[in-house]
Formats: structure tokens, sequence, C-alpha cells
């Protein structure tokens, strides 16, 4: 009654922002993500009938303000009736601050519980239950370009190219440390209440998301980075014209974003995305790895840098 599994986190490129219905999390919109490599979470998962609650610690931590949260996923993997869990979660970059822990954290919970409970891993379903804990988290159980498009009554997810097929990397610049003022299913609900740019959001999506496949099967990189970017700046835009305004900026993601546009007019071949947190995200072709890691260190306000490739879907640890 006892798995590990280990997730990694994804960045999107065509943004999940807004839901359809809330009760079951289901997004309004479609969404394309990378799949990274050097980034984890690794979740250990012990079905215990000595205790009488979930128990869970972060980084070896006690930790009661996510837990609910992850109880409620793992009912979903294992059902209402199941006995309690010792829950142990590690990860290698700070958590809630933009980065998408909370994707690596769902993923690897779902399949560490159904490995757990020995029930058959059937990856579109796990990746269901996780999006249903966070709608992110859905696509890291796949790896890669993933694309998570809208069913009938549910999602359906698919990638869309292998992490090795089109290596590109990423760098992560860090402006700011600590949690962020608004949780993104708060941001969200704000911006479907207030925002007047969210409609048009949501019917522009479509036609982001097939240039980005398009670009995506054409390995065009010129091509998905302008859709990458238009999309990320619509996002925030809609959030920025919410009442209240929600801005996740602070000086140093603007001055990254110079800095890219800086690179972009030397030749490099990096984009930029920045999801609900201050961190800049610059997408690059392998050989531009160097050039953008230089730069983003040396743009003030920047605490750190974090570089990743890409990498695979959420699986379980043969140790676990
Ligand atoms: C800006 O998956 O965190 O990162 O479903 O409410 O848990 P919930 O939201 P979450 O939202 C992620 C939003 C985003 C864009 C993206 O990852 O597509």
């Amino acid at each position: 009654m006892q798995a590990t599994a280990i997730a990694q986190p994804n960045i999107a490129l065509i943004k999940y922002w807004g839901k359809r219905d809330v009760s079951r999390n289901l997004p309004a919109v479609g969404s394309i993500s990378i799949t990274l490599r050097d980034l984890f979470t690794r979740m250990q998962v012990r079905f215990d009938d000595g205790i009488d609650s979930d128990l869970l610690t972060v980084n070896g931590s006690p930790d009661e303000k996510m837990l609910p949260r992850l109880s409620a996923c793992l009912d979903s993997v294992a059902g209402q009736g199941r006995s309690w869990a010792r829950i142990e979660s590690t990860c290698n970059f700070p958590i809630a601050a933009g980065l998408a822990s909370s994707a690596s954290s769902f993923a690897a919970l779902t399949v560490a519980a159904a490995a757990a409970m020995n029930s058959p891993a059937d990856t579109l379903r796990l990746a269901r239950l996780a999006g249903r804990a966070s709608g992110s988290a859905a696509r890291s159980l796949y790896g890669g370009f993933v694309e998570l498009s809208n069913a009938d009554d549910d999602i359906d997810l698919r990638q869309l190219c292998a992490p090795d097929a089109w290596p590109l990397r990423v760098v992560v610049a860090i402006t700011a440390t600590g949690p962020k003022p608004v949780g993104s299913t708060e941001a969200m609900k704000i911006s479907r209440e207030t925002s007047p740019f969210y409609s048009k959001w949501v019917s522009e999506q479509e036609h982001d998301l097939a240039i980005a496949r398009q670009a995506i099967a054409a390995r065009d990189f010129e091509m998905l980075a302008a859709i990458a970017e238009q999309n990320c700046l619509k996002m925030h835009s809609v959030m920025w014209a919410s009442r209240p305004p929600m801005v996740y900026w602070n000086a140093a993601t603007m001055r990254c974003l110079q800095t890219v546009r800086q690179l972009q007019g030397e030749g490099v071949g990096v984009f930029f995305t920045i999801d609900a947190g201050p961190q800049v995200k610059a997408v690059c072709q392998p050989e531009a790895e160097a050039k953008a890691e230089t730069a983003l260190r040396a743009t003030e306000g920047v605490r750190d840098v974090m570089i990743s490739g890409l990498g695979e879907g959420a699986r379980r640890e043969p140790c676990g």
C-alpha cells in the first residue's frame, strides 16, 4: 500500500485561464504546454490503517495548507472509503511562486496513489483526475509538447511532440520567491466575472491553439515564439483589466522581457512566457541557452536562474 512517483512541472505556451465548470474544475479553453525535465516533485503515498487522518510533509516539514486539496485528490483516485495516508512530498524549486508546483504535485500524487492501490494506471484517467485537482496538472502526466482540449463532458490530452523530437530549453528567471498574492483559481473567477476582455480571450483561443499546433508540427520556432508571447500577454491583459486588477509582475519581470527583446534583436532564438507569478520563463533553442542564461542572470532584480530541458510525463519510481 505504498508507492512513490515523480512528476515535472509544465509551462503553458498557450495558456489555460478560466473555467467552464467550477465544481468539476473543467477549463474554459484548451491549452498547450511543455513538460520540463530538471525541476521535480516526488510524492510518496503510504496508506496506513494506524493513523486517524491524512498526514503531509513537504520537504520534511509538516504542512497543513495543501493537505485538503491533496486529500480530495486521493479520494478521487482511491475512493472515499480508502485508508488514511502518509504523504511525503519533496520539491526542488520554489513552491507557489508561479512555477506550477501544484501541477507536478497533483500529477505525482495521482500516479503514486494509483500505484499504491495497485490499480491499473491509465494515463488519461489519471490526467483527468489530476485536472480535477488543478487544471494544469493534467498536462504533467504527459511529456514533451502536450495539448489539453475540451471534450464534451471532460478533457482530452495528447502528446503533440516527444521531448527529444524538438529539444528546446527553458531558462527560468526567478524574480521573487514566496507565495503569490492571489491564487490562480480565485484570479480566474475574478477575470471571468469582471474583465471586459475575458470573452474575447475565450473566443480567440482556438485560433492560437491552431497556430501553435502548426508551429510545433513544423518545428517553426519563430512562429511558436510569436503566438506564445501574444497568448501570454493576452492572458495578463485579461487580468490587468479585471476588478480588482491582478498584476503578478514586478519591475524585474519587466526587465526580463526587455532582456529577451534585446536578445531577439541580436538574432538569438528565445521567447518569453509568464504564468500567474512574477517569474519569466525564457524558452530557447538549444544553441541560445547560454546567451539567454548569461543575459537573464545579469538582469537587475533577477535572484536566481534555473535551467531545464524537456522531459517525460509523471511516472512511478521503481524503488517506491
Ligand atoms: C497561468 O492549474 O493553477 O499557469 O485549475 O485553478 O488549479 P487551477 O489553476 P492552475 O492554473 C494555471 C494557470 C496558468 C496557465 C497554464 O498553466 O495554462
